[in-house]
């Protein structure tokens, strides 16, 4: 009630990017979290998972973007999550796109957002986690890592980019995602196609002949059905251990604001849904899908999970909601 009468009309009245700021600081340098923490976690032993060799106390994650420079790691598991993916990574540092970037749709519960992947960079990233690793302050809950390419590498370069990441950040988190599917880096989803898809994938298999990293792709729900089955024949081919799905649509149709950049929330609810559907069915059941898009409550979840999907993650269902969103959602399931 706090976060919905009080803290959220507030944080409407200010910039989007400036409030995610600010949350991201009080989370990492207070004892917010901690303060939290009695109030938004709680152990559902009914849903502790185990996927691709991990453990997940619940099924309900950070999805990527929130922490893309791993900021929080230790202040997730205090909010009740189950995971987190940190990212989206790029080998060098860059600034994203100028602001503004971020805008909210408050009567549809969504946000349209341009970021293009600010972030620190793979070393200043991969610094911060060693820095937790060595203080014997890792996190009991999964950490992925999802990562992507900068702005300036040409599409036929992807491959090293992805490569770079991974190689320096392979001892820093339990998955990885190559993120194929954000629209707001130019040409980017078109990685998500045959010959891209190969030179990125066979690259990263090649690092890891064994699998010993979980590997997982993200995709986007724009895709069309002969898209998905080349998608799923990659996933066999260099043996991913899962599919993300999805990231933030194009499709504005209906919106009252037309800014350019990737829908997120309540108006991708159900598309993400039919995506997780479509590739469930593709792979008859038996590559881990973790599903986003649109989550707010127990019931998208379990629509969700109900699809296809054997985890969850959530970007824009905290910010609608707040911080006491994953024991709602755990609760209710
Ligand atoms: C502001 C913002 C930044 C995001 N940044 C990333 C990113 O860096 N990498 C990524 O894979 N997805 C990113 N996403 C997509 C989310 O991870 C998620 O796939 C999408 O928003 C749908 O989930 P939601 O409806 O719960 O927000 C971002 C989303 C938002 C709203």
């Amino acid at each position: 009630m706090f976060y919905e009468r009080i803290a959220r009309p507030l944080f409407f009245t200010m910039p989007p990017e400036f409030v995610h700021r600010l949350s991201m600081i009080a989370l990492a340098h207070s004892p917010m979290a901690a303060a939290l923490e009695p109030f938004a976690r709680k152990n559902y032993p009914a849903l502790e998972k185990k996927v691709f060799g991990l453990i997940f106390p619940n099924p309900i994650g950070v999805a990527a973007g929130f922490d893309k420079n791993a900021e929080c790691v230790n202040a997730w598991p205090r909010l009740g999550f189950g995971f987190m993916e940190l990212g989206t990574i790029t080998p060098k540092p860059q600034p994203g796109n100028p602001s503004p970037r971020i805008f909210r749709l408050p009567a549809q519960q969504g946000l349209i957002n341009r970021m293009g992947f600010p972030n620190l960079g793979m070393d200043a990233v991969a610094r911060r986690l060693e820095k937790i690793k060595a203080a014997g302050r890792w996190p009991r809950i999964p950490v992925g890592m999802n990562i992507g390419k900068n702005k300036d590498t040409p599409l036929e370069e992807a491959g090293r980019d992805y490569l770079a990441c991974f190689r320096r950040t392979r001892d820093l988190a339990d998955y990885f995602v190559v993120n194929v599917s954000s629209p707001n880096t130019p040409g980017l989803r078109q990685l998500q196609r045959g010959d891209f898809l190969d030179s990125i994938l066979g690259p990263l298999r090649d690092e890891d002949p064994q699998a010993l990293r979980p590997l997982l792709i993200k995709i986007a729900p724009d895709l069309v059905e002969e898209d998905l089955v080349e998608i799923v024949a990659a996933v066999e081919k260099y043996r991913l251990v899962g599919i993300v799905a999805t990231n933030t649509t194009i499709d504005k149709t209906g919106l009252p604001l037309q800014e350019q950049g990737g829908v997120s929330g309540r108006p991708l609810t159900s598309r993400s849904t039919e995506i997780i559907r479509a590739v469930s069915r593709l792979t008859g059941g038996r590559v881990p899908i973790i599903g986003v898009g649109g989550i707010f409550n127990a019931v998208d979840a379990r629509e969700k999970l109900e699809a296809g999907a054997t985890l969850l993650q959530l970007y824009t269902g905290f910010v609608y909601e707040g911080p006491l969103v994953v024991r709602k959602i755990c609760g209710g399931l």
